[in-house]
């Protein structure tokens, strides 16, 4: 990741747990609707701080559940997995404000 400055930029694929770049190598992450699906959101966001230079830029997007809305007449099943997006959702925010950014 060495040229990354230049705009050169490289393509790396893997688990998000155990980035495969080296430690302070990169100048920017994205996570966009990512945390929500791994195991470990707070390793993930660990990797992130690893391989992100001092003056890196992260951006990270999850969605914001509590606004989530489901029209169905089954009112109840509907608030329901309203509810549980929500719990994935500030689990993350959690995770996220541990992980020290
Ligand atoms: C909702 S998609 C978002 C995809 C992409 N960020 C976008 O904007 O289109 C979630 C992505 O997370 C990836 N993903 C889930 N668990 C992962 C992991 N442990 N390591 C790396 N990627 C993972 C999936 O492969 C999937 O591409």
């Amino acid at each position: 990741m060495d040229d990354s400055r230049s705009g050169a930029g490289h393509d790396a694929s893997g688990d998000a747990h155990a980035l495969p770049l080296a430690t302070a190598s990169a100048d920017r992450v994205k996570l966009d609707r990512v945390l929500m699906h791994v195991a470990s959101p707070s390793r993930v966001l660990a990797e992130v701080h690893r391989v992100l230079r001092a003056d890196g830029l992260v951006a990270l997007a999850e969605p914001d559940w509590d606004t989530l809305v489901v029209d169905d007449p089954d009112v109840e099943t509907s608030r329901a997995y309203t509810r549980f997006f929500t719990a994935i959702g500030q689990a993350t925010a959690t995770n996220r404000a541990t992980a020290g950014r």
